[in-house]
């Protein structure tokens, strides 16, 4: 079985972070998102990925490389542009051939893994016979089905219709980034047309497959499943990911600081006179000089936090805050100065890139 990955598309609800890097790159517990994904495959056995690259590519190769450092050897499919989730699996079929395949869509974060949901689509696909899943889909239950992918099921269990981002939602069942596949998905991707909304949607191709009376497995989630496209999912994801941490001090901590909870102080960070109570990471080469970090913060490498107080935030690297009495819920992105101005008329002197948002108290 082949992995395909997909970290093309524009990233548009994470900007301004994204108009200079992939979202998918993005940091989660100083992480980049499609580092959970590409481990997860490789801990499901898979060992060939493909993954889609549109505008951000030459970024996600400089982070990915050829795979070796997760044990998998990765090929790199370009995409134009964001033509939608089927034109991925239409461009990607020089790489995956007839194989099954895993799909993963590069901004979802799921706490379960692969390893059981490959599993069980090999097994029902080795047993055989007319009751041989083609496709097997993930779904959760969620609160706002119409910004999703939508499933029906009916009382017998099986999926009768699948809707993208619906007006009307036929449930609360939406469709989490994960799908597995054989062949025929290729015959269903090459038979539909444009969304609405101009894309080739996964979503319609596996409605052609229900639609061609093919077996379309599903099952629905247990654990957390987080769409990392935004900023408020993606500091809760940030929480989740940051309360199972194993806690680790390999920086420097002096005499006058404390560090409470599940703390991890990555090699060479330096903490001086501050209060860092966790769930948090503290990067490479950070320092936090007279300041208190507190609950749920991923602190880049090469940081600088300087009598401020912050907490539930990440800062990606080369960033400083300086004289900062409170932030909270707060994305920072790379080589970003926050300071406090002794400047006269006191005013608050902004350079902000294009779709900043700034919250003031
Ligand atoms: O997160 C789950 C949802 O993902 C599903 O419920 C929806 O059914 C599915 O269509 C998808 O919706 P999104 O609108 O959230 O997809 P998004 O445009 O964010 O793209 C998902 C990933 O795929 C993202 O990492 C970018 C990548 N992508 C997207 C498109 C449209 C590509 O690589 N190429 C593309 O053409």
């Amino acid at each position: 079985m082949k992995g395909l990955i997909l970290s093309g598309g524009a990233g548009t609800r994470l900007r301004p972070i994204t108009h200079t890097s992939a979202k998918q790159l993005v940091p989660i517990a100083n992480k980049p998102i499609l580092f959970y994904g590409i481990e997860a495959m490789a801990k499901a056995g898979i060992k060939e990925i493909g993954i889609i690259i549109g505008e951000t590519g030459k970024e996600i190769r400089a982070a990915v490389g050829d795979g070796s450092q997760f044990g998998v050897k990765v090929t790199y499919i370009p995409q134009d542009a964001p033509l939608g989730l089927a034109h991925c699996v239409l461009i990607a079929h020089d790489f995956l051939g007839d194989e099954d395949f895993v799909m993963y869509l590069g901004d979802n974060m799921l706490e379960q893994g692969l390893t059981s949901f490959v599993d069980d689509f090999k097994n029902a696909r080795a047993a055989g016979g007319p009751k041989a899943p083609t496709a097997q889909i993930l779904l959760c239950h969620v609160e706002n089905p119409k910004q999703f992918g939508v499933a029906e099921v009916d009382k017998d269990g099986h999926v009768v219709r699948l809707v993208e981002k619906p007006e009307n939602p036929p449930s609360d069942l939406a469709l989490v980034g994960v799908y597995l596949f054989d062949k025929t998905i290729n015959e269903a991707v090459r038979s539909i047309k444009p969304s609405p909304r101009g894309e080739l949607e996964i979503t319609d191709a596996i409605q052609w497959l229900v639609d061609e009376k093919k077996v379309v497995h599903h099952q629905v989630l247990q654990g957390w499943w987080i769409d990392t496209g935004k900023k408020d999912p993606l500091l809760e994801c940030n929480r989740l990911v940051l309360e199972v941490l194993e806690p680790r001090n390999d920086g420097e901590v002096d005499s006058a600081s404390q560090i409470e909870g599940r703390v991890v102080i990555e090699k060479g960070a330096v903490i001086k006179g501050s209060r860092i109570r966790g769930p948090v990471v503290i990067g490479s080469g950070s320092v936090v000089d007279h300041s208190y970090i507190g609950p749920y913060t991923s602190l880049g490498r090469n940081c600088k936090v300087e009598h401020s107080e912050m907490e539930h935030s990440v800062v990606l690297d080369g960033s400083s805050i300086i004289g900062i009495a409170r932030l909270t819920d707060s994305l920072i992105g790379r080589d970003v100065a926050v300071t406090r101005s002794e400047q006269k008329p006191r005013a608050l002197r902004l350079m902000l890139g294009d779709d900043s948002k700034v919250e003031l108290e």
